[in-house]
């Protein structure tokens, strides 16, 4: 009598926030981007002068994280932190790369897999991550990973990043990436990889409306 999940990880870029917050929306189901909780666990640590190595202060923080998930008049979504508005503060490269060290330490993940379980209510959820299928959510009812090629991924994010006015290069971008890459799949916590039951999405070229459709249509397979 469990609500429905739909699982989908992958690395940075290959499209599972856009993917997810479509399908969601699509299905009427609820929406977990869980890389925004380490973001905002990583903001907050920074905000209170908690240093990135204390490990039991990080926890602490993301156990009590002062956070609301909201939706403006458009539908769009907010996320707001001790009440300040930090939608966009949290999306930064500098906030992911600190997201991503915060992440790798056990309390820290332990700390927030509650928080993320209670996402999971009628009349579904799609839960977007690293961990989803693996951890999170091993008996998800249909779990997916996405991928796309290294050049893909950079160029999206940067793409995506210049429409928010923040100012990066493709370059230094790129590297960023494979070093977040890099640390998220080689961590012994949790680390990035398929769940033995994924299906792998290779989203290399292929237009976003029709890795939409390939994703509902693996979901109406099998509710
Ligand atoms: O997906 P996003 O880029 O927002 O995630 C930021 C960082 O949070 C990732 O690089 C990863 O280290 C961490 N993360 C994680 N497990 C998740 C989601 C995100 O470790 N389920």
């Amino acid at each position: 009598n469990k609500a429905p999940v739909l699982a989908i990880d992958g690395p940075s870029g290959s499209g599972k926030g856009t993917i997810a917050r479509a399908v969601a929306a699509e299905l009427g189901w609820h929406l977990l981007d869980s890389g925004a909780l380490y973001r905002l666990t990583a903001l907050h640590a920074c905000r209170q002068d908690v240093p990135l190595d204390d490990e039991h202060a990080l926890a602490d923080l993301a156990a009590g994280l002062p956070v609301a998930f909201l939706q403006d008049e458009q539908g769009e979504p907010h996320i707001q932190l001790a009440e300040e508005d930090v939608t966009w503060q949290i999306r930064t490269e500098q906030v992911g790369d600190a997201a991503s060290r915060v992440a790798a330490i056990p309390v820290v993940r332990e700390a927030l897999l509650q928080r993320q379980r209670d996402f999971r209510q009628s009349p579904g959820l799609v839960a977007d991550g690293r961990d989803m299928g693996t951890v999170v959510f091993p008996d998800a009812q249909v779990k997916i990973f996405m991928t796309a090629s290294a050049e893909e991924r950079a160029r999206r994010r940067y793409n995506q990043l210049k429409e928010q006015g923040v100012g990066v290069t493709l370059a230094s971008l790129s590297e960023e990436i494979a070093e977040r890459d890099r640390r998220d799949a080689e961590r012994s916590a949790a680390p990035l990889r398929p769940s033995r039951d994924a299906l792998e999405l290779d989203t290399t070229g292929v237009p976003v409306d029709e890795v939409i459709g390939r994703v509902l249509a693996q979901v109406r397979a099998r509710l």
